[in-house]
């Protein structure tokens, strides 16, 4: 039995958005390894953790009027408890917003600070006036200048897919306030990868074994394209850490993401009493992997082994970097009803072990992207792990419990060779430790197909109907479970759940590579057969996606109604006007800058709305009954903003507001889509 020591990492999923399907197929590759290291008797350690810092975080805690610290906090729960779901078992599960993540941050810093490798300089970049910060290239929206199509972030187009600066946007405004931005320099810390020393490092780095061949190639390419200092700072008001010795400067969040792979480690080493230094130091006998997608590349196999090598630290055995998921051959879409959350997976289907499978049955050490083909996934599960493996138990178990009192008879081991020479082989071990997952659960599916042939030929059901061959059937059983527990042994780094299962019936301990094949014994008692595993009915999945795609619709409140409408029953259509018609009426986008009741008034509000004129213009609106004035406040709707004014009871009211109302009772005020700007008209 070997005995590596072990550090493995996934990458750090932000800590503003929910785990989805696409993430999984990474935690689950890093889980299926990390677990098939330690069934072989490595000391392998798995360390994770949110990633928490940056602009997006602190926007959008202050969105929902909480502190950074809450929403951080609350994700992290939510996080944990989907990877719990799917089984991947982090040995330290934490959050980069942590006092070891600074401790190394600083430490790192500090050491390229002494090398001479951090420099300053003065970076111009939008700034938002308004809401008083610099603003990140996804917060600034404007008309592409290719194509001219409104509303495109300032990096790329997604109308005609142009890459741009954001500088180079038409009539730019901040995404955050609506603001123009304006030109703003400011000083910003550089980590010099340009210097020598980085780029002569790099080039002895970025080759196998540190990286797959196919990513080394892309590498080569970037280096030999030029690399740039890399801007490692950002201006307060950042949620982040303050840099030392530079008020108002904090590291960008990718300075400390992979930094918290440390002090995630760490904070296991001190609950474990585990030697850090003996993993982080330069020449470190340990091993330190990666698991990455594609789209990260840049950071873990530059930044980072460059940072760690002139900071003092040992630098990554590997970088495993794996390609994107599509489902039913495309990107994941939310119109599709594909883009399904780990929690919508677990709201609908009852096993995470499913997925689990069909993500092994598909991957490979490559960055190829890996597709998620819903009909294919039931299709797989039902006939490979119900119909081949599963089978193999539910067919034999049930003759020992009845017929020999749970009691297991001689093997024949004549008939478990080809399992023997699988098992000293060690074929299936190699594709684990290579990441072919793919190719070791085709070994194991064509073993199962021997254990089922050899308990088709026998037929113990047809014996144990005529009786009078009761040691042939006892051994045919306990044959047939040896080969069972082989199959679980496999397939246990995928399965870890069943396998324990599996363990409980069989009776035995907890299955893991031991040096020397062998049956299980006879006499050995084993368990009454409880049912392992249940078909995937495609029902499910074909509901969970109807959901994924309902969840689309905008959620308003549900107006109170005992029966339901019939969808048809609809007010009848006006007569038909020509465009002309139409386009007499000038529709604006209008901010609600105040909304008030009125006294006397039951149904009226009194709003002030903001089209970008010299003045606000009042109108008194038949909105009470549906909306509290509070809430009004800041939102945009629409206003037809050429009606002639009508003078009413209580003022004159300078326009209308547009809602929706049907036979039922509630009633809805217009919203436009993000980005629209008070004045702008609708047409
Ligand atoms: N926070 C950074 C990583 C910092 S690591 C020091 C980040 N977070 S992420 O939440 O966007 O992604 C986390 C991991 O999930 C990344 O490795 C990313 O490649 C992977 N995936 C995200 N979407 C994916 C798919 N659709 N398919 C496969 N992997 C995907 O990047
Ligand atoms: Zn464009």
């Amino acid at each position: 039995m070997s005995n590596r020591k072990i550090l493995v990492t996934s990458a750090l999923p932000y800590a503003n958005g929910s785990i989805h399907l696409g993430h999984l197929v990474e935690y689950i590759q890093t889980d299926i390894w990390v677990r098939f290291q330690k069934m072989q008797g490595n000391q392998c350690h798995y360390v994770c953790a949110d990633d928490t810092h940056g602009t997006p975080i602190m926007l959008r805690a202050q969105k929902e009027g909480i502190t950074p610290e809450q929403l951080v906090d609350r994700v992290w729960h939510e996080h944990k408890a989907d990877f719990d779901a799917f089984h991947v078992a982090f040995d330290n599960y934490y959050s980069t917003n942590t006092p070891e993540t600074r401790y190394f941050a600083d430490d790192i810093y500090l050491k390229l600070q002494q090398q001479g490798l951090i420099s300053v300089r003065p970076v111009e970049q939008f700034y938002d006036p308004v809401k008083e910060m610099f603003l990140p290239d996804r917060f600034i929206k404007g008309e592409c200048p290719k194509c001219h199509a409104k509303d495109q972030y300032g990096d790329n187009c997604e109308v005609c897919g142009a890459t741009y600066a954001p500088v180079e946007l038409i009539n730019p405004y901040s995404a955050v306030s609506g603001a123009e931005p304006v030109r703003k320099s400011s000083d910003h810390y550089f980590f010099s990868l340009s210097d020598a020393r980085c780029l002569d490092f790099l080039k002895s780095w970025i080759t196998p074994p540190h990286v797959q061949n196919e990513a080394a190639n892309k590498l080569n390419e970037w280096l030999e394209s030029g690399l740039s200092d890399w801007d490692i700072s950002r201006d307060a008001p950042y949620f982040g850490f303050e840099i030392p010795n530079a008020p108002g400067k904090f590291y960008y969040v990718w300075l400390d993401a992979p930094i918290g792979y440390m002090g995630s480690f760490k904070k296991l080493c001190d609950d474990r009493g585990l030697d850090f230094n003996e993993y982080w130091k330069p020449d470190s006998t340990t091993e330190l992997y990666h698991f990455i997608g594609k789209d990260i590349l840049y950071f873990h196999a530059l930044f980072w082994p460059a940072e760690l090598q002139h900071a003092g630290y040992r630098t990554p055995t590997s970088v495993y970097a794996h390609g994107f998921l599509t489902v039913n051959g495309e990107k994941m879409s939310k119109s599709r009803g594909t883009f399904i959350t780990a929690k919508s997976y677990t709201d609908h289907i009852p096993n995470t072990e499913y997925l689990r499978y069909y993500y092994a049955a598909k991957l490979n050490a490559s960055m190829e992207d890996l597709d998620l083909s819903l009909d294919d996934f039931v299709a797989k599960v039902n006939s490979d792990l119900i119909g081949k493996y599963i089978n193999i138990a539910s067919r034999c178990a049930g003759f020992l419990s009845k017929n020999f009192n749970g009691k297991l008879g001689q093997t024949d081991l004549a008939n478990t060779l080809e399992f023997q020479n699988a098992y000293s082989d060690g074929e299936i071990a190699r594709c684990y430790e290579a990441r072919e997952y793919s190719r070791a659960l085709r070994e194991i599916m064509r073993l199962a197909d021997v254990a089922n042939q050899y308990i088709a030929e026998r037929k113990p059901w047809e014996l144990a109907k005529t009786g009078g061959r009761d040691d042939e059937l006892q051994v045919i059983c306990s044959t047939a479970l040896t080969l069972f527990r082989d199959l679980t042994l496999y397939l246990k780094p995928v399965l870890p759940e069943l396998a324990s299962r599996v363990e409980a019936f069989l009776n035995i301990a907890p299955l893991a590579w031991h040096s020397e094949w062998q049956a299980l014994p006879a006499g050995h008692s084993i368990n009454a057969y409880q049912h392992l595993m249940t078909r995937l009915d495609p029902k499910l999945i074909a509901q969970m996606v109807a959901d994924n795609q309902e969840s689309l619709t905008p959620e308003t409140p549900a107006p109170a109604q005992t029966t339901p409408v019939p969808q048809a029953v609809i007010a009848p259509l006006s007569e038909t006007i020509s465009l002309e018609d139409f386009s007499k009426v000038d529709l604006r986008v209008a901010r609600i800058v105040n909304a008030e009741a009125v006294e006397g008034a039951q149904k009226l509000l009194k709003l002030t709305l903001d089209i970008g004129e010299a003045q606000p213009r009042t109108v008194f609106a038949g909105i009470k009954s549906a909306y509290d004035p509070e809430k009004l406040r800041g939102r945009l709707t629409v206003m037809v903003a050429n009606l002639a004014p009508r003078k009413m009871k209580f003022g004159l009211s300078e326009g209308m507001v547009l809602a929706a109302s049907g036979d039922t009772p509630g009633l809805y005020i217009l919203s436009p889509d993000d980005g629209a700007q008070p004045g702008m008209r609708i047409k």
